[in-house]
C-alpha cells in the first residue's frame, strides 16, 4: 500500500517535472519567487488547452442545431450573485489549527477515531470552531473602494447564461429543449487550492444550461451522462479511470433533484472531475423574482407558459488537462533504458507532426526537410514541429515526451524518390510514404 502511495506520488512529480521541462505548465511569475498555486500555460500547454475547448465546443455547440454559445462578461451586476445565492451561500466551512495556525476547509481533513479533525500541517488535533468563508473574489469597480462599488469574480460562468437567458430567447427564438453554452474564466477564494492545476483560484470552466421542460427532466438527465460519456472517450480520457457518483440528497443543493459527480482517479486519489445536475427551475425563477423580467418561455404548441427546467453539465478545463495528463503519461522499458511519451489523441496533441533532417549536418538533408516543412506549413495543417538539433533518437524521445503522434524523417533516399519515413509514437514503427502526401496522411488522422 505504502509502495502504491508512493509510485502515485511519483507520478505526478513525473508530470509536472515533463510539464515544466517540456514548455506546458510552470509556475505563474515564476522570477518574483511565484504566487501561491498559479500556474502558466506555455507554448505546448496552451495548444493543449486550446484543444480540450475546440474539441467541447465543437462537440457540445457546432455539431448540434439546438446550442447557443455566449462569452459574457466575468464581472457581472452584483445583484446577480444576490439572486443566485452566492453572496449568502457560496462558502466553506473554515478551520485554524490552534497549534501551527494554518487554515483549512474542516470538510477537507481526516478525522481520528474520536472524530477530531487531526491538522495535516502538524499533526495535533486541537481547532478553532468553524467559520463560513465566502468563495467569491472581491474587488471594486472605478477609483471609489467603498462598498457601493463592490463587483465580484464570478465563481461559475452558469449565472451568465441565466442572466442573458431572455436575451438568448428574443434574439434566436430557440425552441425548447435548448442549451445555451459557454467556455470561460472562474474565480474562487479556494481556502485549500493543490495538487498542481486541480485546484485553482482561477481557472476555466465549460458550462451548458439545458433548458427543458419540467416532465422531461429524468430523460434528459440520462441523456446528457450518455454525452458527456461520449465525449470524455472521444478526447482519450481513460475510461478504467472514470467514476460516477449520485450525490445523495443531503450532500446536494436544496433545489436540485439529482447531481452526479464525474470522478477520476487522479495520481493524488479519485476525485472530482466534472459535475452533472438537474437545477430545476431555480436560478431562472431566482432572477425573474429579483429582476422583475420574465424567464417565462411560450410554448406555441400547447399555449404553454413557464419557466424552464435546466441540466447543467459544468466541466474545468484545467482538470480536463490534469486528467488528460494523468491518462496519457507512459513509460516503456526499452532494452537499453526507458521511453517516456504522452499518448495523447491526436486532436488534442500540441504537435500533430514533426518533421526531421535524419542528419543535422548535411546540408542537403537539412535543406530538403526545410521545404517539405514549409509545404505542409502552407497546406494549412494543424501544427507541425520542425527539430534538426541533436540527433535523431534524441529527438524522436523529445517528440514522444510531448506527445506528437508522427515523425516524418528526410534521409538520402528522400533526395532519390521524394519519399519519407513516418515514425509512429506509439508503436515506434516506420513506413515510407510520399513526402507529397503528408498533408492528407495528418488529415486522415485527425477526427475532427
Ligand atoms: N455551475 C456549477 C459549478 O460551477 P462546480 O462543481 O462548483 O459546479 C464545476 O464546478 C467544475 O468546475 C468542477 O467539476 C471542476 O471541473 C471545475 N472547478 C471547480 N472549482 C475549481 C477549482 N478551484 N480549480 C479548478 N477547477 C475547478
Amino acid at each position: 500500500m505504502k509502495n502504491e502511495k508512493k509510485s502515485e506520488s511519483d507520478l505526478m512529480e513525473k508530470i509536472i517535472s515533463l510539464c515544466k521541462r517540456r514548455g506546458f505548465i510552470f509556475a505563474g511569475s515564476e522570477i518574483y519567487g511565484g504566487l501561491a498555486n498559479a500556474w502558466d500555460f506555455g507554448p505546448l500547454g496552451v495548444e493543449l488547452k486550446n484543444n480540450i475547448k475546440k474539441s467541447w465546443w465543437n462537440y457540445f455547440v457546432h455539431q448540434r442545431s439546438d446550442m447557443y454559445g455566449i462569452d459574457a462578461a466575468i464581472l457581472m451586476n452584483p445583484k446577480t450573485w444576490e439572486a443566485s445565492g452566492h453572496l449568502k451561500g457560496f462558502s466553506d466551512a473554515l478551520v485554524e489549527c490552534k497549534n501551527c495556525h494554518e487554515r483549512f476547509r474542516a470538510d477537507m481533513l481526516e478525522k481520528d477515531k474520536e472524530e477530531k479533525y487531526i491538522c495535516p500541517s502538524c499533526g495535533k488535533k486541537e481547532f478553532t470552531d468553524a467559520k463560513q468563508f465566502n468563495l467569491m473574489l472581491k474587488t471594486f469597480l472605478g477609483p471609489a473602494e467603498d462598498e457601493s462599488h463592490v463587483v465580484y469574480f464570478r465563481p461559475e460562468t452558469a449565472q451568465a447564461m441565466f442572466v442573458d437567458f431572455k436575451q438568448v430567447m428574443s434574439s434566436m427564438s430557440p425552441k425548447i429543449p435548448f442549451g445555451i453554452a459557454q467556455i470561460g474564466k472562474s474565480f474562487r477564494n479556494e481556502i485549500t487550492p493543490g495538487n498542481f492545476i486541480f485546484r485553482t483560484r482561477e481557472f476555466e470552466q465549460m458550462e451548458i444550461e439545458y433548458f427543458i421542460s419540467k416532465n422531461s427532466w429524468q430523460d434528459q438527465f440520462e441523456y446528457w451522462l450518455g454525452e458527456l460519456k461520449k465525449w470524455m472517450k472521444s478526447i482519450g480520457l481513460d475510461e478504467s479511470k472514470i467514476f460516477y457518483y449520485e450525490v445523495p440528497e443531503s450532500d446536494r443543493a436544496h433545489y436540485s433533484k439529482r447531481t452526479v459527480d464525474i470522478e477520476f482517479e487522479f495520481p493524488f486519489g479519485r476525485k472530482e472531475l466534472y459535475g452533472l445536475a438537474y437545477r430545476g427551475d431555480f436560478d431562472l425563477s431566482s432572477h425573474q423574482k429579483s429582476s422583475g423580467q420574465s424567464m417565462e418561455y411560450f410554448d406555441e404548441k400547447t399555449g404553454e407558459k413557464f419557466i424552464p427546467h435546466v441540466i447543467e453539465p459544468s466541466l474545468g478545463v484545467e482538470r480536463t488537462a490534469l486528467a488528460i495528463l494523468s491518462s496519457a503519461y507512459k513509460e516503456e522499458k526499452l532494452e537499453k533504458d526507458t521511453r517516456v511519451y504522452l499518448d495523447l489523441n491526436i486532436n488534442l496533441a500540441p504537435y500533430k507532426a514533426a518533421v526531421f533532417p535524419l542528419m543535422a549536418n548535411k546540408p542537403e538533408l537539412v535543406n530538403k526537410a526545410k521545404e517539405i516543412y514549409s509545404k505542409i506549413k502552407s497546406a494549412k495543417v494543424a501544427p507541425i514541429a520542425f527539430d534538426d538539433s541533436g540527433n535523431v533518437g534524441k529527438r524522436y524521445r523529445r517528440q514522444d515526451e510531448i506527445g506528437t503522434p508522427y515523425c516524418f524523417t528526410v534521409d538520402f533516399q528522400t533526395l532519390e524518390d521524394g519519399t519519407v519515413t513516418v515514425r509512429d509514437r506509439n508503436t515506434m514503427k516506420q513506413e515510407r510514404i510520399a513526402s507529397d502526401s503528408i498533408p492528407d496522411f495528418i488529415n486522415q488522422k485527425m477526427e475532427f
